[in-house]
């Protein structure tokens, strides 16, 4: 099976983290965020995964590198303009050409998510679907694609960001695609499958099927805390390998005797923590330095943070190679 992953977006709401590292590449406990997405596609059947990349391309190649990850062959491309969620999967698809199977995964790559992709694909082939939509409940459907089904799975409305803070299916950004969709999508230009691909299949095979398990969109500093702890806590299958229930410290790092690390903590290659420090509910990413007891609470450090002996950093996204300094 081959995917498509779309990797365009620019994660503004996780800046100053994304100002140098693509949000895909940002590392998620041990590995970047993206490295989980192929991990589980790879799981599912996946052997080929097409990323389709706007921002920062080479440093998104840089993390996850050539060749292939987890057994899934890695291919990147680079739209030369913004083309929106359906003109990306439509560059994505002639980049592959005649290599390009009958029906492909597409998935929006800024999910952290063990649904059942294999149950996806199952139910698409047993319909005779063009388009199957795994789909998700949650309390809260404002922000994202809100999709009316019936008891068979059939689509029946799809209405993107109702701006409506209800319960509801939401798309999960996870879809079997029959080659022909590529055909409802104009060449060239920003397409958004949300808004002019999906409404238009509705009642001309578009299904959708609800998915059990984890599903969140990091894109917020409050939901990458939280993920960070999903995995760590094992509320989300991956392949991370705690130190301890909600923490992960690399071994051989320098962390000092006295120096208090956790609950909950991430403390990667690299880092040093001083005598007395305290780092809590905090992720401080690689070669990241915490002086002499300072305090790190709530807070995301980017990699080669300085933070002064005595220092308190709380509740801050901090961007990489920043130094905190002591309050006088
Ligand atoms: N290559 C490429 N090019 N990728 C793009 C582009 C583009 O022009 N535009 C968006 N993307 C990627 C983003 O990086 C992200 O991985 C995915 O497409 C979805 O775009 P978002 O901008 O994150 O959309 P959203 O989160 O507001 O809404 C989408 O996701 C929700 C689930 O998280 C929609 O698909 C909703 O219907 C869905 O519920
Ligand atoms: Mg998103």
């Amino acid at each position: 099976m081959q995917a498509i992953v779309l990797v365009g977006g620019e994660g503004t709401r996780l800046r100053p983290l994304t100002d140098t590292v693509p949000k895909p590449a940002l590392p998620l406990v041990d590995r970047p965020f993206l490295a989980y997405m192929i991990e589980w596609l790879g799981e599912h059947g996946v052997t080929e995964a097409v990323l389709a990349c706007g921002f920062l391309p080479d440093q998104l190649r840089e993390a996850l590198g050539d060749g292939e990850h987890a057994g899934v062959a890695l291919t990147y491309v680079v739209e030369p303009d913004r083309r929106g969620t359906a003109g990306a999967i439509r560059f994505a698809a002639e980049a592959l050409g005649e290599r390009l199977e009958d029906r492909f995964l597409a998935l929006n790559g800024d999910v952290l998510t063990d649904l059942d992709l294999t149950a996806l694909q199952r139910s698409h082939a047993e319909r005779g679907a063009r388009a199957t939509l795994g789909l998700y409940a949650v309390e809260d459907s404002a922000a994202f694609g809100l999709v009316d089904c019936d008891a068979a799975g059939a689509v029946l409305a799809f209405t993107e960001k109702t701006g409506r803070a209800e319960p509801g299916a939401i798309n999960a950004g996870a879809y079997v695609l029959e080659r022909s969709v590529l055909d409802l999508i104009p060449a060239g230009r920003q397409v958004s499958i949300e808004t002019e691909v999906f409404p238009r299949l509705v009642g001309d095979g578009l299904c959708a099927l609800p998915l059990d398990g984890y599903w969140m969109d990091i894109g917020t500093p409050e939901r990458y805390l939280q993920a960070t702890w999903d995995i760590l806590e094992g509320r989300v299958a991956t392949a991370v390998l705690p130190t301890a229930p909600g923490l992960f410290v690399v071994a051989g790092g320098a962390v000092a005797e006295s120096a208090r690390i956790g609950p909950r903590a991430v403390v990667s290659a690299g880092c040093s923590v001083g005598s007395g420090a305290e780092v809590a509910g905090s992720v401080l990413l690689a070669d990241c330095e915490v002086g002499e007891g300072a305090r790190v609470h709530d807070s995301v450090l980017g990699a080669g943070t300085v933070v002064a002996a005595g220092a308190e950093v709380r509740g801050a996204i901090v961007g990489a190679h920043e130094r905190v300094g002591a309050k006088r």
